[in-house]
């Protein structure tokens, strides 16, 4: 993203009280399994971009050569490949929209995946540059990325380009998958949600013209959250153990019976109630709670401003 316009977000889940209700439902859905075919996974459809009318430019379809059973089929066994650069431009309500961007890092008949450098942008913003998807996944368990970013859109047309890096040879583009789906304002600032820049403590506000990015979101002292388990926003949680630093874990209260209870305002959808069932704490001794500090760390890039938000 832009340096000085955006920041990204860290999204730190611990506990709050609120009533269970509804699933939030988007009024616009777009899931692309791109260069593959229309297939359902987990209650959700997901359409061919073979034959859509969303993408502008040149490209091919490609399959990847090996298949990994820890990879989810869907969306990522085929990809759409760009040597120049190509633009999807999507149809959506004005408003907030979840973009989520699929890859998996491997190589493709006839393409190398270390030659996998590319940029893409939407609407004013830039989204990834110089963008290498096995430079992002090395060291990772998993070989595939979900890039997932909140943009408020105020005309009726999404667009992304996908754009091959040109300081490098042989570079070219792709995608898996592109997941477009409208969503609440649940990150708007109000008069008693603010959101902290981390490290200069300064408030930040977001309003329309902020553009998020997506960094870790962990539920706390609890499991893995995955998108089919959210409130209808699709959203994945993270176990928080491995971003401990240190030895001091806290005590994790986990299954906690809570009487869920919002605050006015908050809608009951902010998060699953599998959140708020667990949570770490310090301990109710005062000799043993001011001796050790509990500590999340997180690894993230240079150069940006990062938020965080906590569900307290
Ligand atoms: C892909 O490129 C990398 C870096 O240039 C090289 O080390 C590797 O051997 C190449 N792989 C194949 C299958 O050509
Ligand atoms: C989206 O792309 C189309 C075609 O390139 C262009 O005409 C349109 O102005 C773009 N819209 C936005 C919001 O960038
Ligand atoms: C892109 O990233 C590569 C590898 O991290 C680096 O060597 C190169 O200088 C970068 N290119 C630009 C234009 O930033
Ligand atoms: C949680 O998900 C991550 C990422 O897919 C995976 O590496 C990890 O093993 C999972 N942890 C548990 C406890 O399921
Ligand atoms: C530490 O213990 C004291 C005394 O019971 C308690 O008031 C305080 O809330 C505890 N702090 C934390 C962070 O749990
Ligand atoms: C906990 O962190 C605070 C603030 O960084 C520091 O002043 C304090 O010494 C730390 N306490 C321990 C026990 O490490």
């Amino acid at each position: 993203m832009t340096r000085n316009k955006n920041v990204y977000f860290v999204c730190v889940a611990l506990f709050v009280f609120m009533v269970l209700a509804d699933n939030f439902k988007p009024t616009n859905e777009i899931l692309l399994n791109c260069g593959g075919a229309s297939l359902d996974l987990d209650g959700r459809s997901w359409s061919t971009d073979r034959a859509s009318n969303f993408g502008t430019g040149k490209s091919t379809m490609s399959e990847v050569a090996i298949n990994d059973p820890a990879v989810p089929q869907i969306p990522f066994m085929t990809a759409r490949i760009f040597e120049s650069p190509y633009t999807y431009s999507f149809p959506v309500a004005s408003g907030w929209i979840f973009l989520r961007l699929y890859f998996y890092a491997a190589s493709y008949p006839g393409l190398n995946i270390s030659d996998a450098r590319f940029g893409v942008t939407s609407q004013s913003y830039t989204l990834l540059t110089n963008f290498s998807v096995l430079e992002t996944t090395l060291g990772s368990k998993d070989h595939y990325v979900v890039k997932e970013y909140s943009i408020h859109i105020g005309g009726v047309t999404l667009n992304v380009t996908f754009t091959p890096s040109t300081t490098t040879i042989n570079a070219y583009a792709f995608v898996n998958g592109i997941e477009v789906m409208s969503m609440p304002n649940i990150y708007t600032s109000t008069d008693d949600d603010v959101h902290v820049i981390v490290g200069i403590r300064s408030v930040f506000t977001i309003d329309n013209r902020a553009a998020l990015e997506n960094v870790y979101r962990l539920n706390v002292g609890g499991s893995n959250i995955s998108g089919s388990r959210d409130t209808g926003m699709f959203r994945s949680w993270s176990v928080d153990a491995s971003f401990i630093l240190g030895t001091a874990f806290g005590a994790v209260n986990g299954g906690i019976d809570v009487n869920i209870e919002c605050p006015p305002g908050t809608p009951s959808y902010i998060a699953p109630t599998i959140v708020f069932s667990s949570a770490r704490l310090m301990g109710p001794n005062a000799n043993i709670n001011l001796s050790y500090n509990l500590t999340w760390t997180f690894s993230i890039d240079y150069g940006f401003a990062y938020l965080e938000t906590s569900l307290l």
